[in-house]
């Protein structure tokens, strides 16, 4: 027990970031709408919004079920989660103190129950995760991620892209991550998501091809003009800046799914060729396992539907036994069948007899069916297709 309690604090010592505490006057969104009201209600669209156990479905079944099949507490897996999707968290680890003390019922007054019960954490990732990052540390182990890859600014430091910036709030200092190399901001988090048993299910940062567009070109908008402040600050007027969008719109946005691939049909014997492009700098799907994309082939004539043949570009996941899973408890993944970035996948379907004419269509899931049924995800935004393309062409034989 000695033994162990002692590589857990070395552990904690050597990979933990210190929780610093957020002042009164910064602890939640709310307080920078007097001044921040268009960024703030950007920011509450987003799904880094909602990161928080207690406002996505899909990430409390993950969190529970993980628990159920680990057999560790659900306080501690939520503390492991918070890593990377409530960060401002001010327990980092738990070991098997915890355990025991949860197994014994004895965490009534524990730190971790009030960790994980404060305010400070309900906005899940919101403007103190992002704007009070000090450092990020990107020479560690690249398993080492979220709260353990940064380092904290002292509350009420608020760093931006400016380096002229004054505000009569907050104190302001500027960082390169937040002009020059925003990427490395995203990568805190988004890479190298891994399961309980070290199997890495998506790494954004090794699929996202360097050179073309950031992270923030595309899921916050191009830079316009705007105010980033609108407290008149500038000879009696809000200083007019160059400025970027806070919705961070992804894969739970229909419209964001339009045209988000390239899809052409070429005929060739009896057979349909379907060629799909991904012009982005990432695999799409990507960002999160069990992701989907659903090729829905429908056939005709000039009086009906003649056939449909449906293609699934997914992940499935296994456990050590061997049986389906959802990505945080695989051990392996079935063939990646996602379309890589600046990358092209050509697909082949027979045609119907019958038909004269074929349909294409390529829609988005957020969750296949397989995970859905294992988790029971109610909420019809896991289940809806989102469109992304169509395309028409007459069979030539
Ligand atoms: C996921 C990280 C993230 C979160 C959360 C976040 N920001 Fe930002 N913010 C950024 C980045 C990156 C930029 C720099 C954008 C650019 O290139 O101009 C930025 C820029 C800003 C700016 C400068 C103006 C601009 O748009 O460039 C202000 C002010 C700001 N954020 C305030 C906030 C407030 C207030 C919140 C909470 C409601 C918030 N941010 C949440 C990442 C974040
Ligand atoms: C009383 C008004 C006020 C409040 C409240 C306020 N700010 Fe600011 N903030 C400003 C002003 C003014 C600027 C400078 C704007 C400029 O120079 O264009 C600024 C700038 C910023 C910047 C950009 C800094 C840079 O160097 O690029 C960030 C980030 C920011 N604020 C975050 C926040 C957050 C987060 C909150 C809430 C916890 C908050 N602010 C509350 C007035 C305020
Ligand atoms: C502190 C960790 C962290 C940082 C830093 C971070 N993200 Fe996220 N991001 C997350 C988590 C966790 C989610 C999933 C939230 C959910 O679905 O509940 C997410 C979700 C997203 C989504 C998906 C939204 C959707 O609707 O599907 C996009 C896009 C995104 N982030 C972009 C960015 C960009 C761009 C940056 C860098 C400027 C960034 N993130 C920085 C953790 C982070
Ligand atoms: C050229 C534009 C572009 C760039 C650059 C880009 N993305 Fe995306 N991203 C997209 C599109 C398009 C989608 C699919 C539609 C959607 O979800 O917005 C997407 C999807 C996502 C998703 C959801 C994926 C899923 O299936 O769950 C995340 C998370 C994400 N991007 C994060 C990032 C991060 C982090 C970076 C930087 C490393 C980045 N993106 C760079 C265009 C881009
Ligand atoms: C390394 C950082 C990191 C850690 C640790 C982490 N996640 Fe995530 N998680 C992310 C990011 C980034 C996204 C957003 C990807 C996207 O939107 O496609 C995400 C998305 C998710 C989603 C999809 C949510 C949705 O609405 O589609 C689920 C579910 C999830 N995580 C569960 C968990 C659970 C459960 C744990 C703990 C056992 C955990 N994650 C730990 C980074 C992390």
């Amino acid at each position: 027990m000695k033994r162990l309690l002692l590589i857990s604090i070395l552990f904690t010592t050597l990979f933990a970031a210190k929780p610093v505490e957020i002042g009164e006057m910064f602890k939640d969104s709310g307080k920078c709408k007097t001044c921040h009201l268009p960024i703030v209600k950007e920011w509450e669209q987003s799904w880094h919004a909602k990161s928080h156990y207690n406002n996505n479905e899909y990430f409390r079944a993950t969190t529970d079920y993980v628990s159920r099949k680990t057999r560790k507490s659900l306080s501690g897996v939520k503390v492991e989660c918070a890593t990377c999707h409530n960060p401002r968290i001010s327990v980092t680890s738990t070991g098997i103190e915890h355990e025991i003390i949860t197994l014994m019922g004895l965490n009534e007054d524990s730190e971790v129950k009030k960790a994980l019960e404060s305010d400070d954490i309900s906005e899940g990732i919101n403007c103190v995760v992002c704007h009070n990052i000090g450092k990020i540390h990107s020479d560690k182990d690249e398993t080492v991620r979220g709260i353990n890859r940064v380092e904290w600014t002292k509350s009420g430091v608020m760093v931006g892209p400016y380096d002229d910036a004054r505000s009569p709030y907050h104190r302001v200092e500027h960082r390169e991550y937040m002009d020059k190399d925003p990427n490395k901001l995203c990568f805190v988090c988004h890479a190298n998501d891994r399961s309980a048993s070290g199997f890495v299910f998506t790494n954004m940062q090794d699929e996202y091809k360097e050179g073309g567009k950031l992270c923030v070109d595309c899921h916050m908008g191009s830079k316009k003009q705007g105010v980033a402040a609108t407290l008149r600050v500038d000879n009696g007027k809000a200083k007019q800046r160059e400025i970027r969008e806070h919705t961070f719109f992804g894969a739970h946005t229909q419209s964001m799914w339009k045209d988000a691939l390239s899809l052409s049909l070429e005929q060739k014997r009896d057979e349909t060729i379907i060629h799909i492009s991904n012009p982005n700098p990432h695999n799409i799907p990507s960002g999160f396992g069990s992701r989907e994309i659903v090729v829905e082939a429908v056939f005709k004539n000039s009086k009906e539907v003649v056939g449909t043949k449906t293609i699934s570009l997914t992940t499935y996941y296994k456990d050590k036994r061997g049986k389906e899973t959802i990505p945080h408890l695989a051990v392996s993944a079935s063939e990646d069948l996602s379309i890589a970035a600046n990358s092209k996948r050509v697909l082949k379907v027979l045609n119907e007899k019958d038909a004269d004419r074929v349909e294409v269509t390529l829609y988005y899931r957020l969750v296949n069916d397989e995970v859905r049924s294992i988790l029971e995800l109610e909420d019809p935004i896991f289940s809806q297709r989102s469109f992304i393309a169509s395309k028409f062409t007459f069979l030539t034989n």
